[in-house]
């Protein structure tokens, strides 16, 4: 396992528990990508790219006469720039004295070191446990001296192979980047499937699977943050694969920003993906002696299905992306006071808010926007990080120290990215919003992006978030971030320059969220974007928890933490029970059935509890208590999807199982007349093991017809972990309106 060189094939093996990745010199010195997939053992896989001459793909200029030798036919390790690769191109790089747009690398060293790499300025994975090692890969382009360095975090174990590029402007001349790709992935065979996550706001990462076509297809954003839109996590696999069973590639950019991933079917049936920052309008300035680095991305294989993938992905995000001390802490649960009392709130309604929460077992008081500045609706007083004193007289001490007195945490919302016409910030310092000159801007939410790209504004806002957050007794942010990025223009630039303003802008973030992330190490933070429009694993490296959507409509969150948990873990889904009728959707469903859908994120509540009945309440007295005695099989047990929402419209299901328990979810979303009852087959069980049923918890049904003779489906039944997996369990008949259930098994000794 790890980094071998073979040096009398010049080839490099990538080696991971149940992967090989492997790379060749040539002999004409390019780097070829030889092969990526389920492991295999000794070969040598120059036969698998016989020499062929293809009409219209030039050769490598050794090679003219003899032909069959081309750039555009073999598999590329990364790309380079109008060298005769018609395919989807890693770079464009312009000579800033000639204009010529050209690079081809060679290869110039490698070096293999213990430990991972890491990138200025960048979030990236990290190797507490120090299992990874790491190649680079020096490669050279002899025309314009551009030095391209392949960065390779082998996490053997995880089956996590990352990559990085960093590129270095070595010659004389300044070097103008027009496009500069993370990695590149040549599949050269198979019928690939692509699954992606598309989206818009309060409906996101919804689960699509199309055949790829013969031509080029993009997932990308172009609005300055991964989007509701698209979400920069897509998945090949095989057409046939299923959860189960077949090969499944994962691509994670760890990057907030407008992204792009291009995949083209090619002539010959070679795909290739092309992963990294978006280039629309993008464009760097390298001078000789500059470097630029382009964000990592995660890849992950894996020949065991869907499935698989994701337990790949959510074990590695928790250990190897999150950074913060909270990423394995039990997090509090909380009550945001957002969908109850949006703006219109004061000391003492938030005081009664908490009151009613501490009394049912709520852990903390999340005071949500409209605390600052002058803000009584959503259009002014965003960059006045200072207390409105009006609606919270005193400061928020007074108010942190009579919600710490019930026992309970204090937590605070902010949107620090953002500025509003109307307000203090924007009055001192105009030039410090994105505006293009000679234009009125698009406005979203009524508000203003600041250029974070400017160091002073980094500087500004560290200096008052932790103010803030010396002053009072915060223990947890949430922090927000509300429109998306137009009339990018940075006053501080100069014109050669602004292509850099989007990329400069996520390292101005990153750097606060580093700064304010190192300094206060026991907040708890909570990204979110208008709910999920940055969910992503750059976010990740900082917030152990995203706040998923604002659709906070149950039935809506099943299809969305579905999507989501393709890639993600419930550990860093945020997911709160609200009022009914739903906010966003007007639904109604049963109180019961909205904490099983949140209890499969980080859990809590954002309604008035305070217009809750008696009954209601001692409802929410146990679901809190359920979701505490369940706490470490949700947040620590291995991910299981056991419905499709395509197959089986009639209900959601998920499980999650330990070493000595599980607990199976299930929501049932469209009743049926005269129907079968529900037959589950369990997963991840030990097939020899044996399980008792010891809670068969059945919500929200408006009629109990019979269970059936069905002796699994009593509690106390003791059941083989293959029955459950192989013959299935038959849940009680479930009629009603979205009614659930919670299954849960412990495992005998
Ligand atoms: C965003 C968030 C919401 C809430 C509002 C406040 O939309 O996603 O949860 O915090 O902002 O303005």
């Amino acid at each position: 396992m790890g980094i071998q060189f073979d040096a009398a094939i010049s080839t490099f093996t990538l080696q991971t528990a149940r992967t090989t990745y492997r790379m060749r010199v040539d002999e004409r010195g390019r780097l070829l990508h030889m092969y990526y997939g389920r492991r295999i053992g000794r070969g040598d896989l120059r036969e698998l790219y016989p020499p062929a001459d293809h009409g219209f793909s030039p050769d490598y200029y050794p090679c003219r006469r003899r032909r069959g030798v081309s750039p555009d036919v073999l598999p590329q390790e990364y790309t380079g720039c109008n060298v005769g690769d018609f395919r989807l191109s890693c770079l464009v790089v312009r000579d800033g004295m000639t204009g010529a747009a050209g690079a081809d690398f060679l290869y110039d060293s490698h070096e293999i070191t213990p430990g991972k790499y890491t990138l200025e300025g960048l979030p990236c994975a990290h190797d507490e446990d120090s299992e990874a090692e790491t190649l680079y890969i020096r490669m050279k382009d002899p025309v314009t001296g551009l030095v391209l360095v392949l960065l390779y975090g082998v996490f053997a174990r995880q089956d996590v192979i990352t990559r990085a590029v960093r590129l270095e402007n070595a010659g004389t001349a300044p070097l103008r980047l027009e496009k500069a790709a993370s990695a590149c992935l040549d599949l050269p065979f198979g019928d690939w499937d692509l699954v992606h996550f598309h989206g818009r706001h309060a409906m996101e990462r919804k689960m699509e699977r199309p055949p790829l076509p013969h031509a080029i297809t993009t997932v990308s954003s172009t609005r300055g943050a991964s989007s509701h839109h698209h979400n920069p996590f897509v998945i090949l696999c095989d057409h046939t694969a299923t959860e189960d069973h077949g090969l499944c590639y994962g691509v994670m950019p760890v990057y907030s920003g407008s992204h792009r991933t291009d995949i083209e079917v090619d002539q010959n049936g070679l795909t290739r993906l092309v992963t990294g920052l978006h280039d629309e309008r993008f464009s760097w300035q390298l001078e000789p002696g500059e470097s630029f680095t382009a964000p990592e991305v995660l890849l992950c294989c894996t020949p065991d299905g869907l499935g698989d993938l994701s337990r790949h992905y959510h074990t590695f995000l928790r250990r190897n992306i999150c950074r913060s001390p909270f990423r394995y802490a039990r997090r509090p649960v909380l009550i945001n006071n957002w969908e109850a009392t949006y703006f219109d709130f004061n000391t003492e309604s938030i005081c009664r808010i908490a009151e009613k929460a501490a009394s049912l077992g709520v852990e903390m008081m999340v005071l949500d926007d409209g605390w600052f500045g002058k803000r009584d609706d959503d259009n002014t007083g965003l960059g006045d990080w200072f207390v409105n004193e009006k609606k919270l007289p005193g400061g928020l001490q007074p108010l942190i120290e009579r919600v710490n007195a019930l026992g309970m945490k204090f937590g605070l919302w902010v949107e620090p990215e953002m500025v509003s016409e109307d307000s203090d910030l924007y009055r001192a310092h105009p030039d410090w919003a994105l505006t293009l000159p000679g234009r009125t801007p698009a406005m979203g939410r009524n508000q203003l992006v600041l250029d974070m790209g400017r160091p002073e504004v980094v500087d500004y806002l560290t200096q008052r978030l932790s103010t803030l957050l010396r002053e009072n007794h915060i223990e947890y942010i949430k922090w927000d971030m509300n429109r998306n990025m137009s009339d990018v223009y940075s006053r501080a630039l100069p014109p050669e320059r602004q292509g850099e303003t989007a990329h400069r802008y996520m390292l101005g973030v990153y750097k606060l969220l580093d700064r304010l992330t190192t300094a206060f190490p026991h907040v708890l933070f909570e990204g979110c974007a208008g709910g999920g429009g940055r969910f992503d694993a750059g976010m990740l490296c900082y917030f152990p928890q995203i706040w998923c959507s604002d659709n906070t409509d149950a039935i809506e969150r099943l299809s969305i933490q579905h999507g989501t948990s393709f890639g993600y873990p419930v550990s860093c889904m945020g997911a709160h029970v609200s009022a009914c009728p739903n906010h966003q959707t007007g639904r109604t469903v049963p109180l019961w059935t909205r904490a099983v859908v949140a209890m499969s994120g980080t859990f809590g509540y954002e309604l008035d509890l305070g217009r809750l009945t008696d009954e209601e309440c001692d409802q929410v007295r146990d679901q809190i208590k359920t979701f505490q005695r369940y706490y470490d099989v949700i947040q620590n047990g291995a991910y299981y999807r056991l419905s499709d929402p395509d197959r089986q419209p009639r209900y959601v299901a998920w499980q999650t199982v330990t070493d000595t328990e599980s607990l199976v979810s299930l929501v049932l979303t469209h009743p049926e007349a005269n129907a079968r009852p529900l037959h589950l087959c369990l997963k991840g069980l030990e097939e020899d093991a044996l399980y008792k049923v010891d809670e068969l918890n059945v919500y929200g049904v408006t009629a109990t017809p019979e269970s059936g003779d069905n002796p699994a489906s009593q509690v106390g039944a003791v059941c083989s972990g293959s029955m459950l997996m192989y013959a299935g369990y038959i849940l009680p008949h479930l009629i009603g309106d979205a009614p659930s259930v919670q299954l849960h098994l412990t495992r005998l000794p």
